[in-house]
């Protein structure tokens, strides 16, 4: 089965009844920007049940130049990249179309576990700074060969000959870990700055002024009782050093890095109080609304472009002053896809104006 669709500049909304494939029209997007969905756990659940691939194409115009990618995903062997007619990496393309996107799941980046949030940081940053990305990998990467280093030692005994040998392939990754891992601690504080001062003011407009948003970067290498105090550079590396020393029989034990930014978290609070614990439902969507339309100030300002902007299940989010209030925030400059099962409702608060209509049924757009 294959879908192709003509998307025009501003708003487009995709509307049809649940199970239809509005959604899937969106991650086709996503894909051809982050090369993966985050609704799918592996990337055999993106090809149909009855097939034994999928492929997802679009064609992009950024600054006068266009060019094509294409994501083919198999059911038994690792997905292929293609741009401009050339095969490519994934992480060749990963960025070359911003997005920001808005889905139901968003929220749980508020309500969700530590890795959700920092997921959501890494993610947003990656998107438009690829030195940023090149070294969160790398720091990851180094986590990982340690922790598998800390397996193999766990099963040793201390006067084993390889445990001093592995002792030493500890003691390199741990002079290459703090300015990997300063790298990432820099690049969330830098970003979570900015996007508060951007969140904050589109959660008190859409709050009516009731509501002010704050957040906060708790790090696992800061010693103060309020981790939320910036570090200097200096004083982070000196400190993971001596952490990851101090901590090091324990890491054996647990077989795992214990400190870190892979453990470090992000707070939100709304008039002061954690939105994890104490936010209303709407409250919580409302600041996950906020970070996102904050986004495309972030990307705007880091790259002179607008972000495409993809909201999922618009209506069922938010009641229709809310909704009226998201989309008048959204610049006219803008590319918007919006799923919604609801057409109507955007057609009372906009009179049918600036919004291109494609009705979904089957996997298919029946009409527009
Ligand atoms: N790997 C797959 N193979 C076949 N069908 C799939 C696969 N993954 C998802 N589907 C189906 O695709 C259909 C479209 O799903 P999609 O989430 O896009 O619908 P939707 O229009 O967004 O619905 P809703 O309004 O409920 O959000 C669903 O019926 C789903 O079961
Ligand atoms: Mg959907």
């Amino acid at each position: 089965m294959c879908l192709e669709i003509a998307l025009s500049p501003g708003i487009n909304l995709f509307y049809g009844m649940n199970g239809q494939g509005k959604t899937n029209i969106l991650e086709s997007v996503e894909i051809l920007s982050t090369t993966r969905s985050d609704r799918a756990f592996k990337e055999a659940e993106l090809v149909n049940h009855n097939e034994e691939s999928a492929l997802v194409s679009g064609r992009f115009l950024k600054n006068s130049l266009d060019f094509d990618i294409s994501v083919n995903y198999y059911k038994n062997r690792k997905k292929t990249c293609v741009k401009n007619g050339k095969n490519t990496t994934a992480d060749s393309i990963f960025g070359s179309v911003n997005i920001v996107k808005f889905f139901p799941k968003d929220a749980e980046i508020i309500t969700g576990a530590p890795a959700n949030r920092r997921r959501y940081a890494d993610m947003e940053i990656s998107l438009t700074d690829r030195a940023y990305y090149t070294n969160y990998k790398n720091y990851i990467k180094l986590i990982e060969s340690r922790n598998a280093v800390l397996k193999q030692m766990s099963e040793l005994q201390e006067r084993d000959f390889k445990y001093g040998e592995l002792m030493d392939l500890i003691e390199s990754y741990d002079e290459l870990l703090p300015d990997a891992a300063y790298g990432v601690y820099r690049g969330r504080l830098d970003f979570l700055k900015e996007i508060a001062l951007y969140a904050d003011r589109t959660h008190r407009s859409i709050s009516s002024n009731r509501e002010k948003l704050d957040i906060l970067y708790h790090c696992s290498v800061n010693e103060n009782t309020d981790k939320s105090m910036n570090l200097t550079e200096n004083l982070f590396k000196q400190r993971l050093i001596f952490l990851l020393k101090k901590n090091l029989k324990n890491d054996i034990i647990r077989k795992l890095t214990t400190v870190g930014p892979h453990k470090d978290d992000i707070e939100f609070l709304i008039n002061g109080t954690p939105a994890k614990n104490f936010g209303s439902t709407g409250q919580i969507k409302t600041l996950a609304v906020s970070l996102k339309l904050a986004q495309i100030d972030y990307v705007f300002n880091k790259t002179g472009d607008y972000p495409v902007l993809l909201i999922d299940d618009m209506t069922s989010e938010f009641d229709a002053e809310r909704l009226f209030n998201i989309i008048k925030s959204i610049s006219a400059d803008m590319q918007v896809l919006i799923s919604s099962t609801d057409n109507e409702i955007f057609k009372t608060a906009f009179g049918g104006q600036g919004i291109n209509y494609f009705k979904v049924s089957g996997g298919a757009v029946v009409n527009n």
